[in-house]
């Protein structure tokens, strides 16, 4: 993992291992593995090695995300499911210390109404939504336009 300039962590959450079969119609064609290269390629275009993780688990993920303050520049998150309930993601997030940019493959706004809440977003610098795959390679821009402001 290059480190030119830092280390970006990009952790995705439970059932986005399921990508490429998944709801097609709403996620796309693409693996997990392919949106982890296109992430990689964008952090290592920007000077940034890119770290990835995916978990089903909600202990594990906090985890992941407790253990990146003292490695990352900061995180890009897809927390799928998580997103809309998982308030001890949120806190462990309030708490390492690092910029987050949430993404969504799909616009969970445009989505059933229990989608509609994040608990992600108030501890995001920002969230990208909607745009498939793009999302991740945008989420990946944001940050580091935030972490080298102009
Ligand atoms: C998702 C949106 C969530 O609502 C959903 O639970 C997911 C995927 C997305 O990338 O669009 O698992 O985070």
């Amino acid at each position: 993992m290059p480190t030119t300039k830092g280390r970006i962590l990009v952790l995705h959450g439970p059932n986005l291992n399921l990508l490429g079969t998944r709801e097609p119609s709403v996620y796309g064609t693409a693996t997990l593995a392919d949106h982890v290269a296109r992430a990689t390629a964008t952090g290592e275009r920007l000077g940034y090695g890119i770290h990835s993780e995916q978990t089903n688990d909600l202990t594990t993920m906090i985890g992941f995300v407790q253990n990146a303050g003292s490695t990352y520049a900061g995180i890009v998150l897809n927390a799928g499911a998580f997103t809309h309930f998982a308030w001890s993601l949120h806190d462990a997030l309030k708490s390492v210390g690092v910029p987050v940019v949430e993404v969504h493959l799909s616009n969970p706004a445009a989505r059933e109404p229990w989608r509609h809440e994040s608990v992600i977003a108030p501890v995001a610098i920002g969230t990208i939504a909607g745009f498939g795959g793009e999302s991740y390679v945008l989420g990946v821009e944001a940050l580091v336009r935030h972490l080298e402001p102009a």
